[in-house]
């Protein structure tokens, strides 16, 4: 069959290669893709979150099936302009991706289901949310309701950064996605994340990782995208991943099909965890970047299997073979990230990392010019690595690390630090 992928980062490469594996891919187009995607599928220009332009380019390709990548296409209805092609996809509709798009909306639904997850409340109106401010009384966390690119969730330790934090949003910090803001109960513990395929009835678990989001070692400094990532989720064990299963996500997914908008796609659960119960933080209708490097390198070819059997509504019939292996990755990022930084920059030793089953250099931003691999993004590649012990691949992933020549990078090199 003919696949088509949306997307052009570290993500999208990792989805790239695994299907690349699977005897059931002929030809594999990624859009726009990247310099390292280039090595295993055909890149092609294409505006993604425009429906229309992505329904002619999968009629004048034969595409057969359709994974979406990011959110932004997601939320902007690509998969729904699909399906009413006739196309099949991998890719919740826009009114499932509302999961994500908007936090009200999750609140909302854990309400009606029972989910647990942290107390709430959503304001349109500065005077009251800093009235319940006042009334509650810090640590609370104060967050813009729409896509604001992570960056819209601020943690609040005492009332005066909250109020601080009100204004700020109802001032215009963070555009149109702080228009409304929901105001929560700051949750302690452990956070991991859960990866479950749905396809409006059944529910699949493709894996748990943790990631790392501060840009400095022992999880300090600004928040990015994520600067490294492992699977399994030592904290997420079977037993808490079964409540996380029965407790929040099968009862929010069965709250979706009733309301007439069925989950379909791969439903991220980020957890916060405490004394074994999970409760949740935040859905996401993708796959997490860099957790699905992770994850694409301990499922392989199986991965494309799984996404089919999500697309076409034969999840219960799906199964994953697990290895009981762990999977590591770090992010090579650009110096200066997640503020300004240089575009350009040549980056050498990549022909000599080894490119197995077990190790993959999955590219995030990267171009090519003058017949050279150059930095074209914050978060630029992504060295990934497979073994029997969570300190074997991580051992292994900064030995690729190592052997990258370019001095403009930067890598943290404590990721996995909280498991071992
Ligand atoms: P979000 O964009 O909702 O995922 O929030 C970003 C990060 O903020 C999460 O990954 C958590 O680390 C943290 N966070 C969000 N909500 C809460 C909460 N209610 N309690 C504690 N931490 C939170
Ligand atoms: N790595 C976090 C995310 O993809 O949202």
């Amino acid at each position: 069959m003919n696949i088509l992928i949306l997307g052009s980062g570290g993500r999208e490469h990792s989805l790239a290669w695994a299907c690349a594996q699977n005897p059931k891919c002929d030809r594999l187009i990624v859009a726009p893709g990247n310099a390292g995607i280039e090595q295993v599928a055909e890149c092609a220009a294409l505006d993604i979150c425009d429906g229309a332009a992505v329904v002619e380019f999968v009629a004048g390709r034969a595409v057969d099936f359709v994974i979406v990548g990011p959110e932004a296409p997601l939320a902007a209805g690509v998969s729904d302009r699909l399906r009413e092609a006739g196309v099949l996809v991998f890719g919740p509709s826009q009114a499932a991706a509302e999961l994500e798009a908007s936090k009200a909306f999750t609140k909302a639904l854990c309400d009606a289901c029972g989910a647990p997850t942290a107390a709430y409340a959503h304001f349109t109106e500065e005077a009251p949310a800093l009235d319940y401010v006042r009334e509650t009384g810090g640590p609370l966390v104060v967050k813009a309701d729409g896509l604001a690119a992570g960056k819209g969730v601020i943690l609040c330790e005492t009332t005066e950064e909250a109020e601080a934090a009100v204004t700020e949003m109802f001032g215009g910090a963070f555009g149109a996605a702080g228009a409304e803001v929901v105001i929560e109960e700051f949750m302690r513990g452990e956070e991991a994340s859960f990866f479950v395929l749905c396809d409006g009835t059944d529910v699949l678990p493709i894996g748990t990782a943790q990631d790392h989001k501060r840009v400095g070692e022992g999880d300090t400094g600004l928040n990015t995208g994520g600067m490294g990532a492992y699977s399994p989720a030592p904290v997420l064990d079977g037993a808490v991943a079964q409540r996380a299963l029965d407790e929040i996500i099968k009862p929010c997914v069965a709250e979706m099909a009733r309301r007439g908008t069925p989950y379909e796609g791969v439903l991220y659960a980020g957890l916060m965890i405490a004394d074994g119960a999970p409760r949740l933080v935040e859905y996401n209708v993708r796959f997490g970047d860099p957790e699905c490097q992770v994850l694409m390198l301990r499922l392989g070819a199986q991965a494309l299997d799984a996404m089919l059997a999500c697309a076409e509504g034969r999840l219960g019939e799906a199964q994953i073979t697990w290895a009981e292996d762990h999977a590591l990755t770090v992010v090579m990022a650009a110096k200066g990230y997640p503020g300004g930084y240089m575009k350009g920059t040549r980056i050498g030793g990549l022909e000599g990392l080894p490119n197995d089953s077990f190790h993959a250099c999955f590219h995030a931003g990267t171009a090519v010019e003058d017949g050279a691999v150059v930095a074209a993004g914050g978060r630029v590649l992504n060295l990934t690595a497979r073994g029997a012990s969570l300190q074997e691949a991580r051992d292994q992933a900064y030995a690729m690390v190592d052997a990258v020549d370019w001095p403009e990078g930067f890598v943290r090199r404590d990721i996995g630090w909280r498991a071992l």
